[in-house]
């Protein structure tokens, strides 16, 4: 098994403040692993903690090629190049529209291609059930609609790992049920296991 997060002995802090103490545990290629815990408990720090947003102090932690202990700020746009995020609020641009969020993205991360990047946007729309509202602006879109565009574009650059923060948290159980199915086959497919038919 090829571990893609790596984190030993880790306590996470906020500021000065002890959130976790003595974490240990790997992740997979390929796996599909759901944190639960009471709000509070630190679930949103373990994940700040994976993509460089809460630093590393004790203990060891790796995510792909990177080693979070010794990660430097101009290193973290490049490790979040890997992952595919999606926040607990989302963040996307309201006053702009599903295809200019994603674009937004695309650029940050090196697409130039005009069809190759009109291409991929509607692969990744077409996965979380939106094809049809592209040029919507975000701000028209319901929770649930902002929830996959923000999972869409976590997608775009098919990321050897997705952290996703309460994903389907505004979804009803359906639509939650067929994106975590789409994520899945997702990991199934860069694992291997599938023809890439999805
Ligand atoms: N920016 C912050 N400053 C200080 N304390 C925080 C901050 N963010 C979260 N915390 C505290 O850290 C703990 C863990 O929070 P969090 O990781 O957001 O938990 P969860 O995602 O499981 O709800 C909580 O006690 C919370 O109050
Ligand atoms: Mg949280």
């Amino acid at each position: 098994m090829e571990a893609i997060v790596s984190i030993r002995n880790s306590n996470i802090y906020i500021d000065k403040h002890l959130v976790l103490s003595d974490v240990t545990f790997d992740i997979n290629k390929g796996e599909f692993i759901y944190l639960i815990g009471k709000t509070g408990t630190g679930k949103s720090s373990l994940l700040k903690t994976l993509y460089g947003e809460l630093p590393l102090t004790d203990g060891e932690g790796e995510v792909g090629e990177f080693d979070l202990k010794k990660l430097k700020r101009k290193q973290i746009p490049f490790l979040r190049r890997k992952l595919g995020i999606v926040f607990q609020d989302f963040q996307l641009l309201t006053d702009r529209s599903v295809a200019e969020n994603l674009i937004f993205v695309m650029k940050a991360t090196g697409w130039k291609d005009k069809n190759k990047m009109k291409a991929r946007i509607e692969e990744v729309l077409e996965k979380v059930g939106l094809s049809t509202k592209s040029f919507k602006m975000a701000y028209e879109l319901s929770g649930g609609e902002q929830q996959r565009v923000a999972i869409a574009r976590a997608l775009i650059n098919d990321p050897v790992l997705i952290l996703a923060d309460e994903p389907t948290g505004n979804l009803d159980p359906e639509t939650s049920d067929n994106i975590l199915t789409a994520a899945f086959r997702h990991q199934q497919i860069r694992k291997g296991h599938l023809d890439g038919d999805a």
